[in-house]
């Protein structure tokens, strides 16, 4: 069964507001079943999502909509990089997708309190995954922020797996841009 859109939604009047938080441990199994219906994403294990609801709670976003789980950010500090901030995966689920909530989640991750110190974002992309490209590019132009891109993984570098070359795309000067809202209102928004 097809779930409703966020216009449909909003058009039926429901009167609940996203709200964008840590996860949770009881959210471990959600973000699996998420990120198994947002290909091209790696699937990690359970295991690996309760990690990062455990550990990396403070640089981890859920997106939630009432009981649902509408999308997922997770994100890390390199070790010994300060005010660097890795985002690992984005998931928005796909009757939710092109309504800003993906640029949303990065916009709540870097302005919550512990996130304050970051300068630089780092990500990759891969060369195919326009939405993703263009994600990051609009957070990155909301903010006033500078890109960069250098190689980080090729392909060859995942063995025998079918995938494609991973690219290192930076966005450099976040401390100095306002925390400010994306640069046109999203539909979601209005829930
Ligand atoms: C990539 C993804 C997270 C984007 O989420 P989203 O909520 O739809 O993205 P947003 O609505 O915040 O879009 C932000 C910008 O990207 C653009 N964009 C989003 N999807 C797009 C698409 N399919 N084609 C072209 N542009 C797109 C939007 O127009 C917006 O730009 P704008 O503000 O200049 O108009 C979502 O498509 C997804 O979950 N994809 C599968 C998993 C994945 O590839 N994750 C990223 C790798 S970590």
């Amino acid at each position: 069964m097809s779930r409703p859109s966020l216009n449909a939604l909003a058009a039926a009047g429901a009167a609940l507001a996203m709200q964008f938080c840590a996860p949770r441990l009881a959210d471990a199994p959600r973000i699996h079943a998420l990120v198994s219906q947002c290909p091209p994403l790696d699937l990690n294990s359970t295991y690996a999502y309760l990690l990062l609801c455990h550990h990396f709670t403070d640089t981890c976003v859920v997106a939630r909509h009432g009981q649902e789980l509408l999308g997922f950010i997770s994100a890390y500090q390199p070790p010994h990089r300060p005010g660097v901030l890795f985002v690992w995966q984005v998931a928005v689920a796909k009757a939710a997708r092109g309504e800003g909530l993906g640029q949303q989640m990065l916009i709540h991750l870097v302005s919550r309190p512990g996130i304050a110190g970051i300068d630089l974002l780092e990500t990759t992309v891969s060369p195919s995954n326009i939405p993703s490209r263009r994600m990051f590019e609009a957070f990155a132009a909301a903010r006033d922020a500078q890109v960069s891109e250098a190689p980080l993984f090729a392909a060859r570098d995942f063995g025998g797996e079918d995938h494609e070359d991973e690219v290192l795309f930076r966005i450099h000067g976040l401390r100095a841009a306002p925390s400010g809202e994306p640069r046109r209102p999203h539909e979601f928004a209005r829930l």
